[in-house]
């Protein structure tokens, strides 16, 4: 089989002229409405009128009230005019939730019926006009690069946008992201085994100014004292390696943004049972979001220096697979009583963490993983856990998050729990796994001991980086059904922007 090739929106440009005369095979019409009441007014009268009154039908008869999302379909000269529903007035987080989920919704809704689109944005700039287009292209997500069945790949492979240049830049650039996220986060194991992932990574980022690619192979993390990854990473044939992504788009000291890439997750020596082992393909969406995030942020030209470091591993059992028992000597000297081969993922960012702190000289540490099943259990599949000391951080984050719609909560980092870590650690400093309770905290705490005193930011994100439970309760129109949805690229790229103060 070939290998995996990462995959992008659909090709975009700006809609000039009449939107109504453009000459595609579809086009989407936003429709809002003032209390109950649908608006039908500006393009959205013109429009039904082209289309032969369907939408005032579906109005007067009850049938249509423009909620988000709603769909009423009417055709002109060989085209689909698809009217969808923005809803009402909302506060400001709503709106742009609102706005993402109606233009998902209606562009998903032509995948396979169209080839070419236009699509009506009002306003036409602004952050609104963004989450719009933002929504538009990720409801064009389809992973289907290993369907053969034509008839199952997405048609759809233009669209017209009536939005401003600078913000259709700048929305491709963060749906590249996203895109890039989820086909790593969803990517069979071997199709991105660690090293064949670095030559990805490194063939994808070529085309970039401003990006260089560094990746520390096997050997060397064994000379360099990565024994935290060696460990992790030493049992299967595919050895792991750190990638490392640095994105100089200003001077200072870089960003660093870490980030769980764990290829496949099986548990190790201490075997999951095999109904939660499926999920763990997407035990990569932590790194899947980092790399996201500096695609984004590189191709929208943000003013920031970033270091991204990935360390990538397979955890499985094997001959040569690290023990519980055994001790490790951490990148900073650290050294870690193995008391479960599953608490994997924090022995591979613990390297990271230090070496971008100590040696990268960071300025601020963040890292994303989909580390703790408590965290899930917590906080569900739609929200994830952050832990930081620094509280003007966190407001940066939940500032971020109310544009981008990924929820956060905070979780507390319990001094009181740190003995634990120790105790259980009778040879070594900090044992990898302490208490059955407070998982996620004890965790985070782990992490924590090797940021060195740098600002540092902890997202669990074990609940929405994977996609769970999307059977209870419906996710947002814009994840990809039943897959990992990319979550965190757009809300870092947010955060980093309000550093760069753009
Ligand atoms: N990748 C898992 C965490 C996970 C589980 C994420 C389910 C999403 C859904 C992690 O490596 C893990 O196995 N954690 C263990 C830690 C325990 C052994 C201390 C867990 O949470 O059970
Ligand atoms: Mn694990
Ligand atoms: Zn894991």
């Amino acid at each position: 089989m070939e290998g995996l090739i990462f995959s992008k929106p659909p090709r975009v440009e700006i809609s000039s002229g009449d939107p109504l005369e453009a000459r595609v095979n579809s086009i989407i019409v936003p429709v809002r409405k003032s209390g109950e009441k649908p608006l039908l007014e500006g393009v959205a009268a013109r429009a039904d009128k082209l289309a032969g009154g369907v939408l005032s039908g579906a109005i007067e008869s009850g049938d249509f009230k423009a909620d988000v999302g709603e769909i009423v379909k009417g055709y002109h000269d060989g085209r689909i005019i698809l009217f969808v529903g923005l809803g009402g007035d909302a506060g400001k987080p709503r709106l742009l939730e609102n706005l993402r989920a109606a233009y998902a919704r209606a562009v998903s809704f032509l995948l396979d019926k169209a080839e070419s689109a236009v699509v009506i944005v009002e306003p036409t700039e602004g952050v609104e006009a963004r989450e719009a287009v933002v929504g538009a292209l990720l409801g064009a997500y389809k992973f289907d690069y290993f369907k053969t069945d034509k008839s199952k790949k997405r048609r759809l492979s233009l669209i017209y946008f009536t939005v401003a240049e600078s913000v259709l830049r700048e929305a491709l650039a963060l749906a590249e992201g996203v895109y890039l996220a989820r086909d790593l986060a969803n990517a069979p194991p071997h199709e991105v085994a660690p090293s064949k992932l670095a030559r990805l990574v490194r063939d994808l980022f070529s085309s970039l100014e401003n990006v260089e690619v560094e990746v520390l192979d096997y050997e060397r993390l064994v000379e360099e004292g990565f024994g935290g990854i060696v460990a992790v990473g030493k049992g299967s044939k595919e050895k792991p390696v750190l990638i490392i992504v640095r994105y100089k788009g200003s001077g200072g000291e870089p960003v660093a943004l870490v980030g769980k890439t764990m290829v496949f997750d099986s548990g190790g020596i201490n075997l999951k049972p095999s109904q939660s082992m499926f999920d763990m393909r997407a035990d990569k969406a932590g790194g899947a979001a980092v790399l996201g995030v500096t695609w984004a942020a590189a191709r929208a030209g943000l003013k920031v220096n970033i270091v991204a470091l990935l360390p990538a591993a397979i955890n499985v059992p094997s001959g040569e697979s690290y023990l519980p028992s055994d001790v490790i000597r951490m990148k900073d000297g650290t050294t870690v009583e193995v008391t479960n081969t599953d608490a994997e993922g924090r022995l591979t960012l613990a390297d990271a963490i230090a070496y971008a702190a100590k040696d990268l000289n960071a300025r601020e540490v963040i890292d994303v993983a989909t580390l703790t099943g408590a965290a899930a259990v917590a906080l569900g599949p739609f929200i994830a856990a952050v832990f930081t000391r620094s509280q003007d951080l966190l407001e940066e984050v939940k500032k971020a998050s109310e544009v981008t719609g990924e929820k956060v909560w905070q979780l507390p980092l319990e001094d009181d729990y740190k003995p634990a870590l120790e105790k259980k650690a009778p040879l070594a400093d900090l044992a990898n796994a302490a208490m059955r309770y407070g998982g996620a905290i004890c965790a985070a705490l782990f992490l924590e001991h090797f940021n060195h005193g740098k600002p540092h930011i902890h997202l669990d994100i074990a609940g929405p980086g994977i996609g769970l439970g999307g059977e209870a309760v419906k996710p947002p129109a814009y994840w990809p059904q039943g897959l990992a949805p990319g979550w965190g690229a757009r809300l870092l790229y947010e955060y980093l922007k309000g550093k760069a103060g753009e």
